[in-house]
């Protein structure tokens, strides 16, 4: 088989003709420190993009709030006009301060605006995915997400949205999002080390619905432990690939969009694709998220969440 074993293999997004190889990119590393204004280096940004897409790559993570607008600037600057068969997911649902906080943004106004300003910077007519990201800063909060849902129906059945996803979200907010439209993919912060979802993700997997897990690598601080320290040591690859591919072996609803703002950090991480972990070493990096390996203490978490 070419191209990194096809990426992981493929996935067919629920209801619809976009099949999506596991192995994604996420894009938010490719704007400026704290995601917040230009990278250093524009012409980095936009060979990581290239070199992804190259690889075989059909699933690009993003949002409008990354920059704000320079993350999607950067990505049309460097794939359009977009090859056929790449699917482009964006979020809705937040947007910065001026400080740079991270901070709600779900008033019908704020999200068509927000969809207007994807199109704009993306140098698109139709968002292909958009996810609604609601839930507090570190993971979801109860409460209902009818209304602004609702907004985001709306601009589907208008044409200007083709599928809607979930973000940051509990199982009680899809089944109450799923009486108003379908819902193709939910994106939670998971990872080995973070394994809140562990139900859900099954949950999902029985639904058809893809399960996208952000922070797969640990975000901005990345991962760090012994236990999977020791599991790329027995398997000779490195601990990022091992948490690449440990997460392609969870469950095959899960698609990837790890992210980097480096070419060689994205070749790591594509060749993770390939790199089976046999069982034994899988049951010891379980136990890293289920605090039994001992050494949950050295597993990194997120100083913001976005
Ligand atoms: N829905 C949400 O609320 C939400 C929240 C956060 C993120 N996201 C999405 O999820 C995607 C992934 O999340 P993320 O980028 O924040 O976190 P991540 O993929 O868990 O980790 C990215 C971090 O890992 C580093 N890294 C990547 N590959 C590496 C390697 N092979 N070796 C060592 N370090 C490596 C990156 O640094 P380098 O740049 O130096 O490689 C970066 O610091 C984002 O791009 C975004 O699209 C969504």
């Amino acid at each position: 088989m070419t191209k990194q074993m096809k990426l992981g293999g493929a996935f067919t997004l629920p209801g619809t003709s976009m099949t999506l190889n596991r192995m994604g990119y996420g894009a938010m590393q490719l704007a400026g420190p704290g995601v917040w204004g230009p990278p250093r280096d524009v012409d980095a940004a936009i060979a990581v993009l290239r070199e992804a897409v190259a690889a075989g790559v059909n699933h690009v993570d993003t949002s409008d709030f990354y920059g704000p607008h320079v993350t999607n600037q950067i990505i049309k600057q460097a794939l359009h006009p977009y090859p056929d068969g790449l699917v482009i997911v964006t979020k809705v649902g937040a947007r910065r301060g001026a400080d740079k906080s991270w901070l709600h943004a779900l008033s019908r106004q704020e999200l068509i605006d927000a969809i207007h300003d994807n199109l704009r910077n993306l140098g698109l007519d139709r968002l292909d995915v958009v996810n609604l990201r609601v839930g507090a800063v570190m993971g979801p909060s109860q409460g209902s997400i009818e209304e602004p849902l609702t907004v985001l129906a709306e601009l589907k059945r208008q044409g200007v949205i083709q599928h809607l996803g979930l973000s940051n979200v509990t199982p009680e907010q899809l089944a109450e999002a799923q009486k108003i439209t379908e819902i193709v993919c939910v994106q939670n912060f998971y990872n080995v080390t973070h394994r809140e979802d562990d139900s859900f993700i099954d949950g999902l997997a029985g639904q058809g619905i893809a399960y996208v897990p952000f922070f797969p690598l640990g975000g901005f601080t990345p991962l760090q432990s012994s236990a999977l320290d020791a599991a790329a040591a027995s398997v000779q690859a490195t601990p990022m690939q091992v948490a690449v591919a440990w997460l392609l072996q969870r469950s095959p609803n899960i698609l990837l969009i790890p992210g980097t703002s480096s070419v060689a950090h994205l070749r790591e991480n594509l060749k993770a694709a390939t790199l089976q972990i046999p069982s034994e070493i899988v049951t010891k990096l379980d136990s890293i998220g289920s605090g039994r390996s001992g050494d949950g203490e050295k597993t990194s978490s997120v100083a913001i969440a976005t």
